[in-house]
């Protein structure tokens, strides 16, 4: 017998069906390697990949990033627009493989700001991908919490919705996320313990997971070690503990 085989971890009982992850920590990773903040974001866009198809594995169906919130657009410009790039040279890279793999492709956040061409792209990649069903990566960019609440206010007026009529289900169908369940599981590299403006209504009872771990550094070994504190956590949801 080798007793130097590493053991299989655990298998996981309850796995959340929407993660949002808050990718947080690519400007320090680069640093550390006395790198341009740059090298850090084209290595956190490398790390989606794996994760995505890890979330796959472990039966997870809506994966939320945070890629660029509204707050973002105070960095140096120069940042921005390498940002802005990023997300149209991934597009124009990997949406074949995305699409082949079965995902899903919806976006959160505001058009406004975004340049002409790059919110072509968006659209395409929505539109080529809206039937796939193996997973849904839901793209939080140019998004905001406070901006999506005042969006949903806006076209709430903007309907005559009959202040009585409105509920919280309702309310919910008119924020960018309408279309996917409220996240189970918020989890933030990069050692900070805040939202940072990150789904703060759909969040209300997500569970929250922070790591000190850097975005392009967080690998499936640290996904499992989220998903199984998550599995041990008790959701009470403002109720009484359930008797054991
Ligand atoms: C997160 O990494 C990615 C974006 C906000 C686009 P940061 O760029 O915030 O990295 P740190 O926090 O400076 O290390
Ligand atoms: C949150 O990270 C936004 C994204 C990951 C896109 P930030 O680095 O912008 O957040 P703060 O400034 O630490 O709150
Ligand atoms: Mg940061």
């Amino acid at each position: 017998m080798n007793s130097q085989r590493p053991t299989a971890p655990p298998p996981l009982g309850r796995t959340p069906h929407h993660i949002g992850i808050i990718m947080d920590g690519n400007g320090r990773w680069a640093q550390a390697r006395s790198l341009p903040r740059f090298a850090g974001h084209q290595a956190g866009v490398d790390n989606i990949r794996r994760i995505l198809e890890s979330c796959v594995e472990f039966g997870v169906k809506v994966l939320t990033i945070y890629a660029f919130s509204t707050e973002n657009w105070h960095r140096p410009p120069d940042e921005v627009s390498g940002l802005m790039r990023l997300l149209g040279l991934t597009i124009q890279r990997q949406l074949n493989e995305l699409h082949k793999n079965g995902v899903r492709i919806l976006h959160s956040g505001r058009m406004d700001g975004i340049s002409h061409h790059l919110q072509e792209q968006i659209r395409h990649a929505l539109d080529v991908t809206r039937y796939n069903d193996r997973i849904t990566l839901n793209v939080a960019f140019n998004y905001g919490g406070r901006a999506e609440i005042l969006d949903a206010v806006r076209r709430i007026i903007a309907d005559g919705i009959d202040p009585e009529a409105l509920s919280e289900e309702l309310f919910s169908q008119y924020l960018y996320t309408s279309a996917l369940p409220d996240p189970d599981l918020i989890i933030r590299t990069g050692g900070e313990w805040r939202l940072s403006n990150f789904l703060i209504w759909q969040a209300a009872y997500a569970e929250y997971y922070a790591t000190p771990t850097y975005w392009p550094d967080f690998d499936e070994k640290e996904l499992y070690n989220a998903l199984a504190e998550y599995d041990r956590r008790e959701r009470r949801f403002g109720r009484v503990p359930s008797p054991s």
